[in-house]
């Protein structure tokens, strides 16, 4: 399957950019260094799909966070920047993820995905 590029300038620091990729949305966060730490802090025994946050950006490009834009309930799109965690939260039954997609509170059994994806230059990032 195909693999697309993104410039990840056309992302603003506290916004993300969704882009379409394999059928589906895929959320391109700038996270802001308090998402960054809120995102860290959490301990792994708070969480229902326990992952730490450095296990899913790259080391050094913490700011960026991508994530297939499907909850792992029923595969609505969740909201950016809404619920109890500042990350996303799903409208359909009411899942909650925080700043680094992982899930918290609802329905959804998973944390948001994270593709694979690797940085091909400081701005650009090939993903899939
Ligand atoms: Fe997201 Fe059900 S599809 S909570």
């Amino acid at each position: 399957l195909a693999s697309t590029e993104f410039d990840l300038s056309k992302v603003q620091e506290g916004m993300q950019v969704v882009i379409k990729w394999r059928g589906k949305p895929l959320f391109v966060r700038y996270r802001t260094p308090k998402e960054i730490k809120e995102a860290q802090d959490v301990k792994l025994t708070d969480l229902k799909d326990p992952q730490l946050d450095s296990d899913r950006v790259k080391k050094g490009k913490e700011q960026f966070l991508i994530l297939v834009g499907s909850c792992t309930h029923l595969g609505c799109v969740p909201t950016f920047g809404a619920g109890d965690y500042g990350g996303w939260f799903c409208p359909c039954h009411g899942s909650h993820y925080d700043t680094s997609g992982r899930i918290r509170k609802g329905p959804a059994p998973k944390n948001l995905a994270v593709p694979d994806f690797q940085f091909l230059s400081d701005t650009k990032v090939k993903i899939g």
